[in-house]
């Protein structure tokens, strides 16, 4: 039986984007089928590692676990964009300088989700930083340098 499908409109890194879907596509997989924005990664793909998480209207999700049908309308924002924008510079500096990718599959989710919280808290205490990175899985065990990149972004982008 050819499944149901439906129109779904989306705006994704600032694109106005209109797809055909099935009911059970992911964010994830429309992001990285569909559009050949690859850097969510599929890790766990049930929702528990933030190896997928992007923007939606401007919070951190992970995509593997929303359905394309349930972003309709919403403005999505991928790290591929965000790497470009002056405000991520200083996380992109911070986690180059303190080593915080080693196979770097986690890096991705890592760094956006650092974006979101900075955005949120500038000044978020250290204990913060880890309280809000809990959510994301790294296979490589590079936790103490991410934690030390995101403070040492947290400082650089401090006004002075
Ligand atoms: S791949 Fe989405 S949370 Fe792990
Ligand atoms: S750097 Fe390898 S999973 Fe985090």
């Amino acid at each position: 039986m050819t499944p149901a499908r439906a129109t779904v409109t989306l705006t994704v890194n600032g694109v106005a984007r209109t797809l055909d879907v099935e009911p059970r596509e992911t964010l994830l997989d429309v992001l990285r089928e569909r559009l050949d924005l690859t850097g969510a990664k599929r890790a766990c793909d049930r929702g528990e590692c933030g190896a997928c998480a992007v923007l939606v209207d401007g919070r951190p999700i992970n995509a593997c676990h929303v359905l394309a049908l349930q972003v309709r309308g919403r403005e999505v924002v991928t790290i591929e964009a965000l790497a470009g924008r002056p405000e991520f510079q200083p996380i992109l500096a911070a986690f180059i300088h303190h080593d915080a990718g080693q196979c770097g599959f986690c890096t991705p989710g890592f760094a956006l989700a650092a974006h979101a919280l900075l955005q949120r808290h500038p000044a978020a205490s250290d204990a913060l930083i880890r309280w809000e990175l809990v959510g994301h899985i790294c296979r490589c065990n590079a936790y103490d340098g991410l934690a030390a990149a995101v403070a040492a972004a947290r400082d650089a982008r401090k006004p002075s």
